[in-house]
């Protein structure tokens, strides 16, 4: 063993227990009561929590978005992870008419294998099938470890949306090679009549953001999906649950018995309500869905805590406060995103150290779950075999969220004065020290690609477990 972690409580999705973790070349390779190796780097976590570190499956980071670039790089955005225990980060790559995914993939891989502070996997996001090009890629995308790709509903004159038909392809090849569709989920039409509504109106606040996005637009197409993937049998992934009646569909559809359907929220959606966009700076709140009302808050915990949401994610994609003012007499030029990478896992885990969710579930929500749905089959655990990827929690540490204290490179934060419950102490990645007390001390480059296996449907699993009876 080359690094021990001795004395503290570890928490997994499943378990509380005191116990020591010995690392030998970034796994974890014992865990037992007193562990000892001649010349191991002993830390004491006595009086702390020993957790895997996060997996936040939702980035943008260096994203061409909204008539700019969202203001973390891929060194900056990794950085910030680590220093809030996230130690790998999903980003969503975009292809364009004419690019092939593995030109896409490539080319953020090069920049990561300079930038990358953690570890990193993308979903890559589709934005047209070049004649159906795509479609024949699928499959050698998935032997090169991208097992999930994304759509939008939206962002219709930005060129990213997709229509229903090739919606229905990529769910349908994606079920045959063994992959996911993750989707953004709003109601493009209905949008651009309110906007259109509201621009005609001079009614151009902050406000109008949410009002052109309300509840029911979002439903609807939370609902088209889910119908879609439940007739077509093909796996979904919904990101960035805002309402309350589109998680009904979802729940719903889990209780029919469709498992491979799944739903993300994000801390945002979780503290926040619309009310946001009636503040001064609500320009800076802009994102897309939007905050939604009280009932869907609610709603989205009462998820939280009884299991039906199965990850939070962030949705990271901060840009800077003079691009937030563009918008300022006009909600259509903000540009749509906010920061959350850092404040993920502090986040739910204050919400567990002031009793709304257990330890237990934070770290499933933020974790477990997220390495299980995308196939990271060496993390979001603690266990022997896996990767050291730990985080040093200590549940009494107050902290108050502030930019100042933020490892990003964006100028403003909707979590400025958020004062949380516990904080994490030490992130480890694949047993190397990169966050220490409130500094990052890892390297840009240290980040590895995760190649992430095939998935197996519902009817494989089913087919295997009747096989063995
Ligand atoms: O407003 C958001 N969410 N910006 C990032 C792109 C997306 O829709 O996920
Ligand atoms: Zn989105
Ligand atoms: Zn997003």
């Amino acid at each position: 063993m080359d690094l021990i972690i001795k004395n503290g409580t570890i928490v997994t999705s499943s378990e509380i227990y005191k116990a020591d973790i010995g690392i030998f070349n970034g796994r974890i390779v014992a865990i037992g009561e007193t562990l000892t190796s001649d010349g191991a780097i002993v830390v004491d976590a006595t009086d702390k929590m020993v957790l895997p570190g996060a997996i936040d499956v939702h980035t943008h980071l260096a994203m061409p978005f909204g008539g700019t670039v969202s203001a973390d790089s891929y060194l900056a955005g990794t950085r910030a992870a680590a220093c809030g225990g996230v130690t790998t980060v999903f980003d969503y790559p975009m292809q364009r008419k004419g690019m092939s995914i593995k030109e896409v993939i490539d080319s953020k891989k090069a920049i990561c294998e300079e930038e990358a502070c953690i570890d990193y996997a993308f979903h890559c996001i589709i934005t047209d099938l070049n004649d159906g090009e795509i479609i024949d890629e699928m499959e050698s995308a998935v032997q090169d470890g991208i097992t999930s790709f994304k759509c939008f509903f939206v962002y219709k004159k930005e060129g990213m949306m997709v229509d229903d038909g090739t919606f229905a392809r990529l769910l349908l090849k994606a079920k045959e090679v063994g992959a996911m569709i993750n989707l953004h989920a709003e109601n493009p039409d209905l949008i651009d009549y309110y906007v259109n509504q509201f621009k005609a109106e001079g009614k151009l606040s902050p406000w109008y953001h949410y009002l052109s996005r309300p509840e029911f637009v979002e439903a609807e197409a939370d609902k088209r999906a889910v119908h879609w993937a439940k007739h077509l049998k093909a796996p979904l992934y919904i990101v960035h649950m805002a309402n309350k009646e589109g998680l009904e569909a979802v729940i719903e559809a889990k209780k029919e018995g469709n498992n491979d359907i799944y739903v993300e929220t994000c801390p945002q959606y979780l503290e926040f309500t619309n009310a946001v966009y009636k503040r001064e700076d609500g320009r800076n709140f802009v994102c897309s869905p939007p905050m939604k009302g009280q009932e869907s808050q609610d709603a989205l915990w009462k998820a939280i805590k009884n299991g039906d949401i199965d990850v939070v994610a962030t949705d990271h994609c901060p840009f800077q406060s003079y691009e937030k003012d563009w918008g300022k007499d006009d909600f259509t030029k903000i540009p749509n995103g906010c920061a959350g990478v850092e404040n993920l896992y502090p986040y739910m885990l204050s919400a567990a150290g002031e009793g709304k969710i257990t330890y237990n579930r934070a770290v499933e929500l933020c974790s477990t779950n997220p390495a299980k749905i995308f196939g990271c089959t060496h993390k979001g655990h603690i266990a022997v075999g896996k990767d050291a990827d730990i985080v040093i929690y200590d549940p009494q540490k107050e902290f108050t969220i502030s930019v100042d204290t933020m490892h990003s490179d964006y100028d403003h934060t909707i979590w400025e004065g958020k004062t949380l419950k516990g904080y994490p102490v030490q992130t480890y990645s694949r047993g190397k020290l990169v966050y220490d007390n409130e500094h990052f001390v890892g390297e840009p480059g240290w980040g590895q690609f995760i190649q992430r296996a095939r998935r197996m449907s519902n009817e494989e699993k089913n087919n295997i477990s009747s096989d063995r009876s």
